[in-house]
């Protein structure tokens, strides 16, 4: 049975770089699935269809990390048939052995009910802000309202919102170096690897 684990929370909470480092760290795979949505938004034209027909090579586009692909991910995500075409892929990735940490905003209430080990990654709204504009370049407070629009929308949609998973463990980073943050997320690994 692969182990798979349910990383979800708002934007730049760190769950991205969490998934990352246990994925390294166990040898698992890993899913950023916002990069789809990031590929469906930046391609444009008719989202539903665009999301029917992604292939890999749209994950690898230079300019999906920016606010506004973001925005557009946020948009395109909103849409049920959207979200449909992409559920059998990240289903499918997530059972892959020997593991599969996939991040996002329904891994684990939605794409992987069943993972091993749910996480839902939160952090305050001025970390999180300080953290992508860096990471992207990009100015703070615009990032910082960005990120409240996309939260408020991920939030509120009718369709697999944002939301914490009943058994999810909440991991708050605010105050966290990333080494604290990926240590208590190992020590849960270990907990259920027996
Ligand atoms: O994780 P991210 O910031 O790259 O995600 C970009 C957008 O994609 C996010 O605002 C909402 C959407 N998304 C989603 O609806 N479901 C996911 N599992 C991942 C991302």
């Amino acid at each position: 049975m692969p182990f798979t684990i349910a990383i979800d929370g708002p934007a730049a909470s760190g769950k991205g770089t969490i998934a990352r480092a246990l994925a390294r760290r166990y040898g698992f795979h890993h899913l950023d699935t916002g990069l789809l949505y990031r590929a469906v938004g930046a391609k444009g034209g008719d989202a539903v269809a665009v999301a029917r027909s992604l292939v890999p090579a749209d994950l690898e586009r230079p300019d999906l990390r920016s606010n506004e692909a973001g925005q557009a991910a946020s948009r395109v995500a909103a849409i049920p048939e959207v979200r449909q075409a992409l559920v059998e892929f990240q289903r499918r990735f997530a059972v892959q052995e020997p593991g599969a940490v996939l991040d996002g905003r329904d891994i684990g209430t939605v794409i992987c009910p069943d993972a091993r080990l749910k996480l839902y990654v939160i952090a305050s709204d001025a970390v999180r802000a300080r953290r992508r504009a860096a990471e992207i370049g990009a100015d703070p407070a615009e990032t910082l309202a960005a990120l409240r629009e996309r939260d408020a929308r991920d939030s509120s949609r009718q369709t697999a919102p944002l939301l914490a998973a009943e058994d999810a463990i909440t991991l708050d980073t605010t105050d966290m170096t990333i080494d604290e943050a990926v240590a208590i997320a190992v020590a849960e690994v270990e907990a259920r690897r027996g």
